[in-house]
């Protein structure tokens, strides 16, 4: 009987999807994830966390968990290309299957984006396709959306392609701006919706993936 319960468990465990998860910041949204793994709310198994930022509080939060990380910067690399080498290197070593980008402010290199084709998302703090592109990423995104008056934002969750926040949408969640909204205020409404919808598409996302 208990040996029956010990087999089930370890082969669900092999069908489960490996994710890494890319965070330059303080890593909420990373949190998030480990949180919904634990909760049972996100069947896959977070393998590692790549920083580009010695600092990021991301990186604790990965110590805490006993979840690998590799800190690793275009800025160290001579070309674009050594940097792709290194990074495609560690990403099969831990046998990734997707890719987050959870508040992971580098350009993610072509290669990269090749060999993951439809393997790699990204969370953005704006309904897009507004508020997007280089320049809106961040608290700049909410600066311009308070500044421009909107009365709703939100955050969404895509694909990652060669064009800058362009992917496919996959979930969009919104939040009401009130007219006293400082940028801070909003940024702070986004997240909360942000630590809900990723793991819920990520969950959805794994659905369509042949195991
Ligand atoms: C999040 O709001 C995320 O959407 C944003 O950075 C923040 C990171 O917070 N990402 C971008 O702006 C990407 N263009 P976190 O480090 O607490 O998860």
């Amino acid at each position: 009987m208990y040996l029956h319960v010990t087999i089930s468990a370890t082969s669900n465990q092999l069908l489960l999807k490996n994710l890494v998860v890319f965070a330059s910041g303080s890593g909420s949204n990373f949190q998030s994830l480990i949180d919904a793994v634990s909760e049972g709310k996100l069947e896959a198994n977070i393998v590692g966390l790549i920083s580009n930022n010695e600092s990021a509080y991301a990186i604790e939060r990965a110590d805490i968990n006993g979840i690998q990380t590799l800190i690793i910067s275009p800025n160290d690399f001579d070309s674009e290309t050594d940097y792709s080498i290194e990074l495609l290197k560690t990403l099969k070593d831990w046998e990734t299957d997707l890719i987050v980008l959870a508040g992971y402010l580098r350009k993610i290199p072509t290669e990269i984006i090749e060999v993951y084709r439809n393997r790699i998302l990204n969370i953005h703090p704006s309904l897009l396709p507004k508020y997007g592109g280089k320049g809106f990423y961040g608290s700049k995104v909410h600066e311009a959306v308070i500044k421009n008056k909107e009365i709703e934002s939100g955050c969404t969750v895509h694909l990652v392609t060669e064009e800058y926040d362009k992917g496919p949408i996959l979930g969009q969640a919104k939040v009401q701006i009130t007219e006293t909204d400082s940028p801070a205020d909003l940024a702070k409404k986004v997240l909360e919706k942000e630590h809900q919808l990723l793991s819920e598409v990520i969950q959805e996302y794994l659905k369509t993936f042949k195991n």
